[in-house]
Formats: structure tokens, sequence, C-alpha cells
């Protein structure tokens, strides 16, 4: 297997990954219940974990680290903790919908949204942006990247805007987080959400995100914490004001054998080689007739992600070929990001989606290339005869 669909899991871990998850499974016990060896084995386990996070996005104190199953999660926290009746909040079309539906659902509770448009190749601009804001606006909610073009969006320039107008910035680092670098000081980023297994290289049911000290959300769950029993209130300090019940003690250890290895290997170097990869395969592919690449693929600042469509040719059929005669696999159909299907026309098509990850080989990207190739001949073979 040709196993090309990372940026909706990553499968090729880390071989430190799957024995953090077995060693969990001997020693761990509840963090934070109780002083006994497996206990405090799980909190040092959990909180070395949130420094790494800590450091990986120079967060400063881990305990702003929250814990969560994955970005949805946290971005249902975020959203639905973070706004109420009155609030005007700015998001874009290259959002997923894990932004998308809590937002629809805080626009049902009278909170008012506006939706940025994007140019033709999935772009949006920074100034129609600023330009959306009005005296009742409270927030900017964007991704870093398209999880269906890889285009990126500059978080500096956002979060400088947000912050000259006073506006919480929250993203979606979904496709980013461990390839490429996010500094929520300098983005000035009040909530980043994230899961641990895409580009973190985790397990899945993990993910997390930071909250800025003095940015307070109203939390969606309320229960166990380990700390305060008699208060009929759940703790309110960080983070535990944020995680009630019992933590994916597992996951965690392996999400930071994880960022351990990420930190070992360097992300630079492994930015470079997923980018490299997806240029490979771009260059190869973006030439062949029938093929037509979505996003804008002239910047290297984007997420190593290829959509692309052959003819009219359903999505769906093109990545069946690719998988049960070449082994490929990629990602086809809507990729729950509606709006972004709408602006690039690719509703009923769905597109075919190429990901990469460090694990890939130069070799895999050719085969992929020829088997683009070859499909596009009978696709266009197929489009010939029917035209007879
Ligand atoms: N959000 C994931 C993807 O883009 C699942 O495939």
């Amino acid at each position: 297997m040709i196993y090309m669909d990372n940026a909706a899991t990553t499968i090729h871990k880390p071989e430190e990954v799957r024995a953090a998850v077995m060693a969990a499974f001997d020693t761990m016990g509840n963090a934070g219940r109780g002083a006994s060896v497996p206990a405090l084995d799980a909190s040092r386990i959990i909180y070395g974990t949130r420094e790494k996070l800590a450091r990986l996005f120079h967060a400063g104190d881990p305990r702003r680290i929250v814990f969560t199953a994955n970005s949805t999660e946290s971005l249902n926290i975020a959203l639905k903790g973070l706004f109420s009746r009155g609030d005007h909040v700015i998001t874009t079309v290259l959002e997923h919908n894990s932004v998308l539906r809590p937002l629809y659902e805080c626009r049902e509770n009278g909170v008012e949204l506006t939706i940025l448009g994007c140019d033709g190749k999935g772009r949006i601009s920074c100034e129609e942006m600023e330009a959306a804001i009005q005296a009742d606006t409270k927030a900017v909610v964007c991704t870093h990247a398209s999880n269906l073009t890889g285009n990126m969006i500059e978080l500096e320039r956002v979060g400088a805007m947000a912050k000259r107008h006073g506006l919480l910035f929250v993203v979606d680092a979904s496709q980013t987080a461990g390839v490429w670098p996010i500094d929520v000081e300098k983005m000035q980023i009040d909530v980043l959400c994230f899961t641990g297994h895409k580009s973190l290289l985790g397990p899945q049911g993990t993910g997390g995100m930071y909250v800025r000290e003095g940015v307070y959300i109203r939390p969606l769950l309320s229960g166990g914490s380990g700390i305060d029993t008699y208060n009929e209130k759940h703790p309110a300090e960080m983070p535990t004001a944020l995680e009630a019940g019992t933590l994916n003690g597992h996951g965690i250890a392996g999400l930071g054998a994880a960022l351990s290895w990420i930190e070992k290997t360097g992300m630079d170097r492994i930015r470079q080689r997923e980018l490299s990869l997806m240029r490979r395969f771009y260059n190869g592919v973006f030439r062949i007739p029938g093929v037509t690449v979505y996003g804008d693929l002239e910047t290297e600042k984007r997420a190593p992600v290829v959509s692309l469509n052959i003819l009219d040719y359903d999505s769906s059929e093109v990545s069946d070929e690719l998988s049960t005669v070449y082994g490929i696999v990629t990602r086809p159909g809507a990729h729950c990001a509606p709006l972004m299907h709408r602006a690039l026309g690719t509703v009923e098509q769905g597109t075919v989606r190429f990901s990469f990850s460090f694990f890939n080989t130069e070799e895999e990207v050719d085969l992929a290339i020829e088997a683009v190739r070859e499909c596009s001949c009978t696709v266009r073979k197929q489009a010939t005869e029917n035209k007879r």
C-alpha cells in the first residue's frame, strides 16, 4: 500500500509512539487520582506531554495546554464557550466543518457570522478580512491551512490585525501542527486548536488546545477532576477547568513520544521533506492532459497536499481506481469543507486529495504520478468514446 491520505490521519508513526502506548498500558494509572505509583506515573507522562506541546507552540506555561480528543472537540469547546448572543464573528470559506458547524450553532443562538470569500485559487484577502470588522466583532476564527487546497492563511498578519482591533484570535491548526512553526506569542493567537493524529504523529483520540491566560472559555463539560471533590462546581483552574473526566492517558503517552521524535528529527527537516515530496508530485501531474489541480501551488508556504480532478470524472471513481489497481490510498469526494468546494466548483465532483508525510518516498511519489497519468489516459479515452 502507498498511503497518501496523511491529511486525514497519519498511519506511519515513529516506532517510539507504539512503544510508549504499549508501555502506558502496563504502567499507567489515573492522573490526579491519588498518589499511587501508577497514578503518579500517569501524571508525570501527561504533564511531560503538556510541556512538549507548550514548547512546540511557544505557549510558556504548560497549564495553558488542555487535552481533548481531537480538533473538533477543541473547536467545539472554544467556539461554544467563547461566543454569546450579540457577538459578531469573522471566519472564512476555507474552514472545515469542525469550525463551520459549531459556528452555525452559535449563529442559531444569536451570534452574527461573516464568512469571508476567496479568489479562484482559494486564497483569502487580509484587507477584506479587516474591512469586515464591525463595532460588535468579537473574534476572528480561521484555519492555518485548508485541508482541501493546502493554501495557508498568514497567521502573523491576521493576529496583528486582530490585536489592533481588540479581537480574539482563534486558530484551527489541524493541518499544520508539527509541520509549520506556530508561535502563539508572535502570531498573537488566543486559542489554538490542534489534533494529535495527523502531522503530530500521535494516536487517534488525542488533541488539545492552547488558551491564552486571561481568556475565559465557558466549559462544555463538568465532572470528575480528582480535586476539590466537595465543591458543587467544577474547578476553575486551568487546565482542569476544560478537562472533565479521565484523560486519554495511553494516547497522550504516544503523543508525548511523537513530540519527542519531532523535536529530535527537527520540524524544519520534516517540513522540507514533505514539501519536496508534494512539489515533486505537483510537478509530475500538473501538465498531464485532463488534470486540474486546485489551490495556490506557486507558493512554498502551504500544507503538503495536492487536490486534483481528471476531466469531469467523479473523484471517488478515480480514487477507487488508484486504490484497486495501484494500491495508492487517497481521499476522494467532499472533504468536510463545503464552502471551499463551492468556491472551487467541485461540489458534485469532489476532488482526489494526495497528502504527504515524512515517511513517504520519492519512489512512491513517482508511482503516484504514473498512476495519475494512466488514469487520465483511460478517462480521456472513455470521454472520447462517450462522445461518439
Ligand atoms: N479533516 C480530515 C481530512 O481533511 C479528516 O481528511
